[in-house]
Parts: structure tokens; sequence; C-alpha cells
């Protein structure tokens, strides 16, 4: 199980002007995070709750579907290429990232136990859709479009070159290239799946973008490149039970939430940084600021007055960006609260050898690279707390598909309970359908004519 230590944001650590008195907190807040966290445990079956998320480690059918699928077309594709964004991509990167083979895509066949090369597109950068288009066999390449809404313009765009390229390659067979993960019944990419007859899967109702990681959303591609699925909802499963405690002294979830919290609306740290100390774990950051920033960042609060809340979420590197933002984190203004992610177990253990003993750099000899990142790490956390700045680190025992999984769905939980904190809106995202609905409009989308000739004007004043 994950563990959070959060000696480093306590008063008696960093002082009272950028501490909490966090016993005297949880008290205070006992019956309000019970509350809370039966609430959304109450919730989550409703309809139009957007809850289902909490759902998704016991749906043992869609493990079923996604494995059938994954041993069908197990040997026949060099290639897995996704196209989505936002959340129906970050967790996807995230976990690949984190789980496969590092450097996975320039491993042998061998090295990848046969299993494809894995690419996501989640940008419409031009140069480089067509670098990519470039270098893939697309003959072998199984395209998984996943969408929600069935028509977001980035990935309906790229799936509707990619499809033309497909079909003049393959002819009617190009069918067989393509997959799609969107709703169930709604959206452009629906009908249209309907009608090519392409094989589909389905992301449930009430589950937003960036709470689907654990839907077919992530778990196709998951399969597809030879993860096990059956761990990651074990990892799942077991979080779910421990976050449905409702004692704020041992759900970590809600201690992460309401130090988030209070460091925001009682110390103005309203910058939250997610620092992991691995590699392995470094989009796991991208998809903790989506899923932090888009789901607390809201202008009203439930009671419709307005609030503009919602931390800053900011992505860091241990130890790369001791060399980049620490100078800031420690001197600069005091108005972030850091979360370190360090992992206990690196697969690997890389020792430095014995040379140049005689020199400046003869310490390092006989050392590892493990002590060196974990000697980072604890410099880091006193440095900042020398500075009276908050830090808190969850510990992960390794990198792998049961912990991941933990750590994700904690976060998630984490998320919510933040939300509810701020009394918000935690599961929609106006901010993001305005930006959306502006770009149709200005693609020429039928029935956004209006607001096309607005912004025509908003545009050319600027
Ligand atoms: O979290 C969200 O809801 C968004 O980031 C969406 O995931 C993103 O906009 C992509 O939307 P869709 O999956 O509908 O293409």
């Amino acid at each position: 199980m994950i563990k959070l230590d959060y000696k480093n944001v306590s008063s008696l650590v960093i002082g009272e002007k950028n501490g909490l008195n966090l016993e005297n907190e949880f008290l205070e807040y006992k019956n309000r995070i019970k509350d809370i966290i039966i609430d959304l445990n109450q919730r989550k079956d409703k309809p139009g709750q957007w809850l289902q998320w909490m759902n998704l480690g016991y749906s043992e059918e869609t493990v079923w579907y996604v494995k059938e699928f994954a041993s069908m077309v197990e040997g026949r594709f060099e290639n897995i290429l996704v196209l989505g964004i936002g959340g129906s991509a970050l967790g996807g990167i995230a976990v690949t990232e984190a789980l496969l083979k590092p450097y996975w895509n320039l491993c042998s066949k061998e090295q990848r136990n046969n299993y494809p090369r894995i690419f996501f597109l989640d940008n419409i950068d031009p140069d480089s859709i067509k670098g990519l288009l470039d270098i893939l066999d697309l003959k072998k390449t199984l395209v998984n479009v996943i969408t929600k809404s069935g028509s977001t313009a980035e990935t309906m765009s790229q799936y509707m070159i990619i499809k033309d390229m497909l079909e003049k390659e393959l002819d009617d067979d190009y069918r067989k290239n393509i997959v799609v993960t969107t709703d169930q019944k709604i959206g452009v990419l629906r009908q249209l799946a309907d009608q090519e007859g392409y094989k589909t899967f389905v992301i449930p109702d009430d589950v937003g973008g960036r709470f689907s990681v654990f839907s077919a959303v992530g778990l196709l591609p998951f399969a597809l490149v030879g993860l096990d699925i059956d761990k990651i909802m074990s990892g799942i499963k077991d979080m779910d039970l421990a976050l449905k405690n409702t004692d704020i002294f041992e759900n970590i979830a809600a201690q992460g939430a309401l130090i988030n919290y209070l460091a925001d609306t009682k110390l103005g740290k309203d910058i939250s940084v997610m620092m992991p100390y691995s590699s392995r774990l470094r989009y796991i950051s991208d998809w903790y600021v989506q899923l932090w920033a888009e789901s607390l960042g809201k202008e009203c609060n439930k009671n419709g007055e307005k609030v503009n809340v919602g931390t800053t979420p900011v992505k860091a590197l241990g130890a790369t960006d001791q060399h980049s933002q620490l100078q800031l984190y420690n001197e600069g203004p005091n108005n972030k609260l850091i979360t370190f992610i360090r992992v206990e177990n690196f697969d690997n253990t890389l020792e430095i050898p014995k040379i140049f003993e005689y020199t400046g750099i003869g310490y390092l000899g006989g050392k590892t690279i493990n002590d060196l990142i974990n000697a980072e790490a604890d410099s880091t956390k006193v440095t900042l707390a020398d500075h009276s700045r908050p830090a808190m680190t969850i510990f992960i025992d390794k990198v792998d598909e049961y912990n991941i999984a933990e750590l994700m769905y904690m976060l998630e939980v984490q998320t919510a309970i933040a939300g509810e904190l701020y009394n918000i809106d935690t599961f929609n995202q106006p901010g993001v359908e305005q930006a959306k609905n502006y770009t149709y409009a200005l693609m020429g989308r039928a029935g956004y004519e209006d607001s096309a000739m607005n912004l025509q004007s908003k545009i050319s004043s600027v």
C-alpha cells in the first residue's frame, strides 16, 4: 500500500507562518471529511453524478472484452497508434511510460516480448503528425481512436487523415486496423463507427475524460502492449477499499486533499507541484496536472457564487529539476505545496565504479545511482524545509501495475475530495468546452455560425 508522509507540512517543522497544525486540522475536519467520503460513495451509482469512475476497478466485463480483443489481434500488428487528446490520452501515456520497458519503441521485437510499439498522437502539430506517419507502416498499425464526445476536432481530424491513408493502402480491409473507444450512444464517431463496422469499446456514462484511464480508454492500449490489467484492477480495488475508510487519520487521499485545500485557503500556497523522483513517473505528473487543473479550477461554487478557485498544478521531475526549478522553490515566493513521489525499490541497482579514486569525483565510486537519487530527494526535502516550504511525499514500493493503479486512483479520489472541500463541481469543464466550441465555430461547423462571426471580429480586433 502506498504511503503519505506529510511531516514537512507541519508547523512544528516549518513554522506557523507556512505550516499547518495538522493534528488540530485533522480533528477539526474529521466530521466534514467523513461526510464527504460517505456522500461520494453514496452518490457514485446515481446517474448524472459523474462518479462512475469509482466503479471502474470492478468492471470485470470490460477486462474480459479487452483481453478477448487483445488476444484476437496478438501478433498481427507492429504498432499501436492511439489518437486522443486530454483525458483520452494522458492516462495512457502516463501508464505506458511508467510500466513498459524504458525506451520501449526502440527495443527489438524480442525485447518487447513480441508486443507492438505504441505511439500517442495527442496534438495537432502538422509536422509531428507527418513525421510519425512517415515512419509508421500503417498496414501493420492498429489505430485506436479514443474520444468520449466523439467529435473533438483534434482527434477527428487525425482520424480522417489516417482513415483516408489506410483505405488507400488496404482497400476494404482498412476497417480491421481501426478500433474505436467512445460513448455508447452519442457523438459523430459512434455513428461513423457503427456505419463503418469498426470494433468499438465503450467509455461508460458518467466517467469524464480525466477520470477515464481505468476504463477501456486505458485498459485496451495497456492490454495490447502486454501490461497486466488484472494487476491494475487489483491495485484500484485495494486502494478503493482503503479509501472507503472515513477516518481522516487513516485515509491518505483525504489527508492529501485537506492539506492541499488548507495550504491554499489558509496559507496562500496556490501552486501545487508534483515532483516524482523517477523518470518513469514523469508523465504521471502530466496526467495529474490535467486531473487537478480541470477538476478544481472553477469560476463558481455549487451555490452559483463566483469563487474562482483552484490551485495551479506544476510538474517537476527529480532530480532533473533540482537544476532548473529548485532555486525558485527555495527562494522565490513561498506560494507552493510540493508533493514528491518516491520509489522505494527501483527495478535495477546501478553501481558507480570505483574509479578516479583520487579525484574530486572519487567519493561517488562504490555507491549506486540509487543512493544518489535518494540522497538528492532527501536533500531537496530538507532544503525546502530549511526555507520553510511545505512538502509531502508519496512513497510507492515499486513501479508496477499494482502500485501505479493504486497511486493514480488515490490521486483521483484526492481530487474528488478536494473538490468537495472547495464546494465546486469537480467533474465539469465549461472552460474547456468553451474553447472547443470556439474552434468548431472557427472551423465552420454547422450550428456555430453566429459564434463564428462574433469570434472573427474579436480576433481581428486583437
Ligand atoms: O477531461 C476532459 O474531459 C477533457 O480533457 C477531454 O478528455 C478532452 O477534451 C478530450 O475530449 P474527448 O475525449 O471528448 O475527445
